[in-house]
């Protein structure tokens, strides 16, 4: 197979030891990518040991495959984590994992093929989906949606200032040409957005719109909300779930599921409970939020923005 984009993994070892692999355990990588972390826990297995590989998007399994699909002790499996439970169950691997590694959002071949729509400076088909067989494309969803359901995604994954004023255009220039192109929506956006200051003007203009479109399309934050309420179904007790984020929504969402589930329930006070009858909440956090090194950072300018978080699975 020929491999035409790589990615560049953030946290590589920091995430991997927070895993705190057992040789014979079992792991899910839910966000396969190229691999960079599912490498360096298979490096860690041994015989006994099994890793369970999912993405949703059809390179990266295609990818998995030609690297892992000889290896016993490799499991592949094509869908979103947000089906972690099912995924295990058609894999004939045990209900129980001793941890789970989340990677999120896109990956630098999604990004770098104009093909599949995700990039506002190559031109490509509007896409934007991980997983084409599946969901609407964003060509087709900015055909249909109205002027404030736009505004209100590119508000709300976006922090679009100007999402109104960029909602507006869309809506009336597709009544002239519908969008079907990258290049077609990221011209105009720059056309219609107001620029005031230096500072704006050294992002592109489309990369708060793009952002918040793609979320919306692959419908990430909802999914990682539902993944993470699964997590103590199949986390067996010890097991770590590590969770990297590239967004502050995401962040926001593991920060307040692993701070919530990882507090003891909240009582009023003067209740006849002996503290130590209280039940333990369901995880307990490791460390604090973990950033890229500067040296990464300066290899890698896209983990700038990584947050690791880790907690534990407790009894
Ligand atoms: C940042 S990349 C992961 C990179 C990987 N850790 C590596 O080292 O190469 C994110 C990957 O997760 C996948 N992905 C994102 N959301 C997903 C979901 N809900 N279910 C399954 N895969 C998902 C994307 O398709 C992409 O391939």
């Amino acid at each position: 197979m020929v491999v035409k984009y790589t990615h560049d993994t953030v946290l590589l070892n920091e995430a991997v030891n927070a895993l705190a692999i057992r040789p014979n355990g079992i792991y899910v990588d839910g966000t396969f990518g190229r691999g960079g972390h599912s490498a360096k826990i298979i490096s860690q297995l041994d015989k006994d040991g099994r890793l369970l590989i999912i993405d949703q998007d059809p390179e990266a399994i295609a990818v998995a495959q030609d690297l892992y699909g000889n290896d016993e002790r490799v499991k592949i499996w094509k869908g979103s984590f947000q089906a972690i439970p099912q995924a295990l169950s058609e894999m004939e691997l045990p209900e129980k994992v001793n941890g789970v590694l989340l990677d999120l959002g896109v990956s630098s071949p999604q990004l770098d093929d104009a093909n599949r729509g995700f990039s506002f400076s190559k031109d490509g088909v509007l896409d934007m989906r991980m997983n084409p067989d599946e969901g609407r494309s964003a060509a087709d969803w900015l055909k249909t949606a109205t002027e404030s359901e736009i505004a209100d995604v590119l508000w709300q994954y976006g922090e679009e200032k100007q999402s109104r004023r960029i909602a507006r255009a869309i809506v009336h220039d597709r009544e002239i040409q519908p969008f079907k192109t990258t290049l077609q929506l990221a011209e105009m956006i720059s056309r219609v957005i107001k620029r005031s200051g230096k500072k704006q003007q050294q992002k592109h203009p489309a990369t708060r719109s793009f952002q918040a479109i793609r979320i919306h399309i692959n419908q990430e934050l909802d999914t990682l909300i539902q993944c993470l309420e699964t997590t103590t179904e199949y986390l067996s007790i010890g097991a770590r779930l590590v969770v990297i984020s590239f967004h502050s929504l995401e962040d926001r969402i593991v920060k307040h599921f692993m701070r919530d589930n990882s507090r003891p329930p909240h009582l009023p006070k003067g209740l006849p409970i002996m503290s130590n009858n209280l039940k333990k909440p369901p995880f307990r956090l490791i460390g604090k939020a973990i950033k890229a090194s500067d040296a990464e950072v300066q290899r890698n300018p896209r983990s700038r923005s990584a947050v690791m978080r880790i907690a534990e699975r407790q009894a």
